[in-house]
């Protein structure tokens, strides 16, 4: 039986700031992350018949969480721009705090619809889950896949394999450095979580 593996990227340079959006580095402890990522994925239990395909963002910080895997492992990686974290438009490179000071409002109303809160020139949760329409596609007829992807990206994945409403999604814990496996069944998606002790 096929498996999907999900992983948020190792922590990075912003996440340690508290900004969100950003192309940043990983940090020291995302790196170390990222070095486990090929032993969590062993001990997940790996397909021994077909290889797996790595798919990332275009962001720097889910390539370099990938980077061991290709190295050690030899898998196929592919880069998705509807993979890239939610695009929080004028906000992009702020920590919350700032956003509650510059932009009040806005920061109300996300709290108060998070769903369909759309970020001025940016996304909303809504958006990113109809842009992730042609990964779940190509990913309901792939073998085995390992995406490496952000928090917001990981919530509504995570939410359509649960069959979860997408509106809970905004909401749901995804920790860092966690890697899930997740594995269709007959009855649901069995779901399981390899913690990287860093
Ligand atoms: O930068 C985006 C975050 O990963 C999403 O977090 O939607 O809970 O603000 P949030």
């Amino acid at each position: 039986p096929r498996s999907i593996w999900l992983s948020r990227h190792g922590e990075s340079e912003y996440n340690l700031e508290g900004k969100i959006g950003g192309d940043a580095n990983l940090s020291p402890r995302g790196f170390q992350y990222a070095k486990m990522l090929p032993k969590l994925l062993r001990k997940s239990g790996l397909p021994k018949d077909a290889p797996l395909t790595i798919w990332t963002s275009t962001l720097k910080r889910t390539n370099q969480t990938a980077g061991h895997v290709v190295e050690e492992l030899g898998w196929e990686k592919l880069q998705w721009k509807a993979l890239d974290e939610l695009d929080s438009g004028n906000c992009d490179g702020l920590t919350y705090a700032q956003i509650a000071e510059m932009f009040p409002e806005d920061f109300k109303a996300r709290d108060d619809d998070k769903y369909n809160y759309r970020y001025r020139g940016g996304e909303s949760y809504r958006d990113v889950v109809i842009r992730l329409e042609p990964i779940i596609m190509e990913l309901e007829r792939s073998e085995n896949i390992l995406i490496i992807t952000h928090q917001a990206i990981v919530r509504c994945i995570f939410a359509y394999f649960m069959q979860v409403d997408q509106s809970q999604s905004p909401w749901m814990e995804v920790p860092l450095h966690t890697l899930m496996k997740l594995t269709p069944k007959a009855y649901g998606t069995q779901v399981e979580k390899y913690k990287a002790n860093i």
